[in-house]
């Protein structure tokens, strides 16, 4: 949600901060912009001064102006914007300036054409903006944009005595909310300050011992670097030509650890594929493979975090004294939270629930000090996420583990255990391998917790696995059924809603492939248990209703049979994936498609891929803009 790439070097760093947003653009693209310090026009007073570019057009768009207009300069910020205070216009774009307060007698027109002194970019929430602005409106400052950026802008000018750092860290003591920041002063050309608190943010060291940078993401600095220092919450950082010193929330200077982190530049880059939606989903059979590698048995280590722990803290115990699951996550991975529900309660015999972090967070509820609280989720910064884990944490629950696919995020960090996927990096908005993977690893959690608690036998534990190592296979034979789901993709493109059934763990698949449909395709789409039918979304159904089943060959075939002769009985045009071995056959209002296997307990893994791909296609078809949707962002790091 947003991102921040900042550097200080000795060459132009405009094309590398524009190339930097290219590679976060997916987090967010409402709007986006860069300042730099540049150099003074010739003949002019000598010395720098700040100047921006902003534009609501995609970041492709801003590198041509820059170009086009000649920006250049050593030190700067950059940022892509989704858009929370304030609509998406040029205005509200980051960087914002602040040039100081107004003198007296001076119109707008003047005050605004006053040199700025310091520029800003923001990720995160402000929460008393507005008493800051009121503060700040009382000394003189003229705002010119609905953020809530702007006062941290004006905050700094107003602290500010000759020194960045010190001018940064006044201030985010006085901000409350979340925030990541890269700050520039007129006067300090070769220097970036920058701060974080619950908003990620990292230090880039430049392979030639100068160029330092600063992005809200290490891959936005693929390619530019790979030593990367994760910035911990309450940090400021300076940020100087072949220097650079953290300081922590006390205000002591620390040494945070230098990291190598693996270039991905590949991985985002889209090789064959029109979008990044469709590589990703044909990355599934890899992304899982990666997911398994190395599982030989299903042993609780597999679950222990990236950190170290006490003797007595690990997996194995934690699992032995766990009576029940409390499963916390967002979007995608809520439904993926969803399906493992049942697999813990049938297989592991553990009670579970599962929870939207966003409304967990805030509700009463009744702890359980022997609960395990599973936080799912692809990006690992998810701000909802992460707050309730936090809430479960101050209600005494501290066995806390995360499937995650980010082995560096703060989820991994702040959970006792984790899982971490191996999905890859995914940008598509519209998350695909990261569900798969999810799905893949809630399954080894549960029969890590059967094992742990006595209840799987070796023969069941390698016949599970075996399964588990189909898989590739399986999604490989499923993706090929996609000149099948382009039929479907061609009828829905004409539709504005449709309706998705599933029963038992396929009910949050119908849920997940509605949500594909409506987050890319903007078709209105809704999921239901299918015995819920008749309790109220029969009455919308007509002929001019696609009804997408997810109908394997599971104990609750015949009850869903009932369910699509309800539809049919009303002229519903039904859409349904069957497994090889269902008896459905197509017929006048019945499309069929028949996956090539039966896949039990995994089924819901492989049968959510096309419903991905169906999806897909009707974007396709509607000409939509399939990895980046309107109105959302990859990673939610704001509430
Ligand atoms: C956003 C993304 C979804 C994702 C959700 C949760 O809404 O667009 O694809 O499922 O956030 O994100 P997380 O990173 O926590 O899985």
């Amino acid at each position: 949600m947003c991102g921040i790439v900042g550097a200080v070097s000795t060459r132009n760093i405009v094309p590398l901060l524009v190339q930097g947003l290219q590679r976060l653009e997916y987090r967010g693209y409402d709007s986006c912009g860069v300042a730099v310090h540049a150099a003074e026009a010739a003949g002019a007073v000598p010395g720098t001064r700040l100047k921006r570019l902003r534009g609501i057009a995609r970041v492709a768009d801003l590198g041509a102006q820059a170009e086009s207009q000649g920006l250049a300069g050593s030190t700067g910020i950059a940022h892509t914007r989704w858009a929370t205070h304030g609509a998406p216009a040029i205005g509200n774009a980051h960087p914002h300036f602040s040039r100081g307060p107004v003198p007296a007698g001076m119109d707008g027109e003047q005050a605004a054409a006053r040199p700025a002194r310091v520029t800003l970019v923001h990720n995160g929430i402000i929460e008393n903006h507005e008493a800051l602005r009121a503060e700040l409106l009382a000394r003189g400052y003229f705002f010119t944009s609905q953020t809530d950026t702007e006062v941290i802008v004006h905050l700094i000018d107003s602290l500010y005595d000759g020194d960045l750092l010190a001018a940064v860290q006044a201030a985010v003591k006085r901000l409350r909310g979340s925030y990541s920041i890269a700050v520039l002063h007129r006067d300090e050309p070769q220097r970036l300050v920058g701060a974080r608190e619950g908003s990620p943010l990292v230090l880039g060291i430049g392979a030639d011992g100068k160029e330092n940078f600063l992005a809200s993401d290490a891959m936005a600095l693929a390619g530019v670097t790979d030593q990367i220092v994760y910035l911990e919450e309450g940090d400021t950082v300076d940020v100087q030509l072949g220097k650079h010193w953290v300081v922590a929330r006390d205000g002591q200077a620390v040494q945070r650890p230098v990291r190598t982190v693996q270039a991905m530049s590949g991985a985002a880059e889209l090789g064959p594929y029109r979008h990044y939606m469709q590589k990703e989903i044909f990355e599934q059979p890899r992304a899982i493979a990666d997911t398994l590698e190395g599982v030989e048995a299903v042993v609780p280590e597999l679950f222990e975090a990236a950190r170290n722990h006490a003797p007595g803290e690990g997996a194995h115990a934690t699992f032995r004294a766990t009576d029940q699951v409390l499963i916390l996550a967002c979007g995608t991975s809520y439904y993926a939270g969803c399906v493992a529900k049942y697999w813990l309660e049938a297989i592991a015999q553990l009670p579970c629930a599962v929870e939207i972090a966003s409304e967990y967070r805030y509700r009463e509820s009744v702890p359980n000090p022997r609960t395990l609280v599973v936080t799912i989720t692809q990006s690992g910064e998810t701000a909802d996420t992460l707050a309730a884990l936090r809430h479960a944490q101050s209600l005494g629950m501290q066995h806390t583990l995360t499937v995650c696919n980010v082995a560096t995020s703060a989820m991994v960090r702040e959970c006792k255990l984790a899982y971490v996927t191996r999905a890859g990096i995914e940008i598509g908005v519209a998350s695909t391998k990261a569900f798969t993977t999810q799905l893949a690893g809630l399954f080894l959690l549960t029969l890590a917790l059967a094992q742990a608690r006595g209840l799987l036998t070796e023969a069941q534990e390698a016949e599970h696995l075996k399964a588990m190592r189909q898989l590739p296979n399986a999604l490989q034979a499923v993706l090929a059924l996609e000149p099948q789901v382009i039929t479907w993709a061609e009828q829905f493109a004409a539709k504005e809603n449709a309706l998705f059934l599933g029963r038992g763990l396929h009910y949050p698949v119908a849920q997940e492939g509605a949500l594909k449909l409506k987050e890319i395709t903007y078709i209105h789409a809704e999921a239901y248990a299918a015995g819920e039918l008749k309790h109220g979304p029969l009455a919308l159904v007509t002929s001019a209703m696609p009804v997408v089943t997810v109908a394997p060959n599971d104990a609750l075939l015949e009850k869903l049979k009932s369910n699509m002769q309800e539809v049919r009985a009303r002229g519903g045009v039904l859409y349904v994936l069957a497994d090889a071995d269902t008896h459905i056959d197509s017929g006048d209002g019945l499309h069929v498609i028949r996956l090539p296997g039966h896949y039990g307990a995994l089924s819901a893994i492989v049968h959510v891929v096309p419903l991905q791909l169906l999806a897909y296609h009707t974007a396709v078809a509607r000409g939509t803009d399939v990895d980046k949707p309107r109105n959302l962002a990859k990673s939610v790091t704001v509430e």
